[in-house]
């Protein structure tokens, strides 16, 4: 079976020297990659521009943008699971220049921005025969963690969410927790290691198919 996982983060250029971007160490997605690895899947990691290395015995891909991390998922497509695991940059300079800008300060009050793609939304309402057959989401909050990732779920279109809460020091760290939200249950994950947790989801994911092939529905409303 293949997985596409993505992970760290974007990376969106105002200028070959300024970017926006975000504090996302790849640290969990690189370890959901590995875990699927060790259940025997056919792994793509599409990863931003992070400090660790790529691991053995799967395809990695370096990205910097998020339009980057969108054409790169599909060319790695078709796969039977997409785990979007990447702190994608909600916005982007609404123009990158090619030499460093030269900023007038006194001028200069406002960035403009645009929307970069939503990655997860567009593998999730893609038809069946492009789309995999379980996309899982990822929502990172800081409050009301399981009413927001719900929402999430519902206006990504994905078929899980893992419920991740960073108002600590998760973003970086080496542990975490998770609430799993499939839509037919909630699933908590205790906090433990960045890998532990990625074995538990990965073992799931695979059951998952596993029960799909058989021909159980994996979606639910
Ligand atoms: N995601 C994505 N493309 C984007 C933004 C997010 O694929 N442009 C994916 C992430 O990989 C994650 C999920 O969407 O699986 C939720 O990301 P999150 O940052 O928690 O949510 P946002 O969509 O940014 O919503 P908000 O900032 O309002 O919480």
């Amino acid at each position: 079976m293949k997985a596409v996982v993505t992970a760290g983060p974007t990376l969106e250029p105002l200028d070959p020297i300024r970017f926006v971007s975000n504090r996302s160490s790849g640290k969990q997605g690189y370890a959901i990659a590995e875990a699927l690895r060790d259940q025997g899947f056919d792994v793509t990691l599409i990863s931003g521009p992070v400090t660790l290395d790529d691991p053995a015995g799967l395809h990695t891909v370096r990205i910097e943008t998020a339009q980057q991390m969108l054409a790169a998922v599909n060319a790695a497509l078709p796969a039977d699971v997409f785990v979007s695991v990447a702190a994608v940059a909600d916005w982007r300079p609404a123009e990158t220049a090619d030499r460093k800008l030269k900023l007038d300060k006194s001028a200069m009050t406002a960035l403009p921005l645009t929307e970069t793609p939503d990655i997860l939304k567009t593998i999730s309402h893609y038809t069946a025969d492009q789309r995999p057959a379980l996309v899982v989401g990822f929502a990172a909050e800081t409050h009301d963690v399981a009413t927001h990732a719900r929402a999430k779920r519902l206006r990504k279109g994905c078929d899980w969410i893992v419920a991740n809460d960073v108002s600590g020091d998760v973003m970086g760290g080496s542990e975490n927790a998770a609430l799993l939200i499939t839509g037919t249950g909630d699933e908590a994950f205790a906090r433990t290691t960045k890998p532990e947790l990625a074995a538990r989801l990965a073992h799931r994911i695979r059951a998952a198919l596993e029960q799909n092939q058989s021909d159980v529905r994996l979606r639910a409303p």
